[in-house]
């Protein structure tokens, strides 16, 4: 039977690719230049969000990194989380891990601590007033040097205990995670666990790289593992996380169509395949909407978008006893909308 909207919307999920900078609605982006008397190189609102069209993952990059120049403090940083917690909400997400990329704020001046605090603090509130729980991931630009990266881990450490793990994010091709292995064998000692972009545009050896040198615990993107027929069967055998992300796919040209994306592959393959949002301000949806679209082009089950669902909070962080709660809401959700006609098609 397809999943109607509200199941799709019902359904306890945890997101676990989310560039919190990719949150920065055009709106906001106004907001913040206007309390910081900050020049726009665009008139209005609607012309920003007009220049979101995109050829590849570099044209979105550049758009991305110069509209984040608005985010000045910490208080900035807090409304722009608080904002996602409350749309993520009204997505069904109960749990929530949040990359960031201190790299692009450090550059411009503001202190590592306004990033991390603002975060924090909001994630904190989120978990109070709306019950979510959360992660946080602090990602390094790989198209920076690998020292650059090494100094931001170190200046990181004293806020160790906010930080769950480390991840690489920024333009994949010619920057392979091979150039990262120290830095992430630093940030593994320190007892952060590791995550990393691989086979967004960049080849399969990206992903077999993050795994093996990088040793992470699940793969960020990676849709392209299906040109290597060998490692699309470890990705299912280990269980090998892949943080899917269909509407950035479609925007960025990894796909041509929807219907073109091989998430419904390789969920039939047994790997498992989470759906995420990316950077949703720029992809033309939050989570939900990225079930949605990925559901109709692909015909997608209930079962299969239940599956997804299950998927999601395996691949957390989240300690097993929650994971065991959380599966055990699913399952009682996808029972109860069996019968109940407010999740009739
Ligand atoms: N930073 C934000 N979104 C990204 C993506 N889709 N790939 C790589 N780096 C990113
Ligand atoms: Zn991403």
């Amino acid at each position: 039977m397809p999943p109607s909207e509200a199941f799709i919307r019902g359904i306890p999920k945890a997101e676990l690719h989310l560039h919190i900078e990719g949150t920065l609605e055009p709106e906001m982006v106004f907001d913040l230049a206007r309390r910081h008397g900050l020049p726009l190189r665009y008139p209005s609102v609607a012309a920003l969000r007009e220049a979101y069209h995109f050829d590849n993952l570099q044209s979105f990059l550049d758009v991305y990194y110069a509209a984040a120049a608005v985010l000045r403090d910490e208080s900035d940083f807090h409304a722009l989380t608080y904002a996602y917690l409350e749309r993520a909400h009204a997505d069904g997400v109960v749990h929530t891990e949040v990359f960031f990329d201190p790299q692009t704020h450090t550059a411009r001046g503001v202190s590592l601590e306004a990033v991390i605090r603002g975060i924090h603090a909001a994630l904190t509130e989120g978990q109070a007033r709306l019950g979510m729980t959360h992660r946080l991931i602090m990602c390094f630009l790989r198209h920076l040097s690998a020292d650059e990266a090494m100094a931001t881990l170190e200046a990181a450490l004293p806020f160790k205990d906010l930080i769950a793990a480390v991840g690489l994010d920024s333009a994949e091709a010619g920057n392979p995670p091979s150039k990262f292995a120290a830095v992430f064998a630093r940030a593994r000692s320190e007892g952060l666990l590791t995550v990393a972009h691989a086979g967004e545009e960049g080849p399969p050896e990206y992903i077999s790289e993050a795994l093996d040198v990088l040793q992470v615990r699940r793969v960020d993107h990676g849709v392209r593992c299906e040109e290597d027929a060998r490692l699309v069967a470890r990705l299912a055998r280990e269980r090998v996380p892949l943080t899917v992300c269909p509407l950035s796919n479609v925007k960025l040209r990894v796909f041509r169509r929807m219907e073109d994306h091989n998430l419904k592959r390789l969920l039939d393959r047994g790997l498992c395949v989470t759906v995420n949002s990316d950077d949703p301000a720029y992809f033309g949806g939050y989570v939900a909407e990225n079930y949605l679209e990925v559901s109709r082009a692909l015909g997608l089950s209930r079962a299969e978008v239940t599956q997804l669902a299950a998927n999601s909070i395996e691949a957390s962080l989240l300690p097993q006893a929650s994971k065991r709660e959380w599966q055990e809401k699913i399952r009682a959700f996808a029972a109860r909308a069996a019968d109940c006609r407010a999740y009739a098609p």
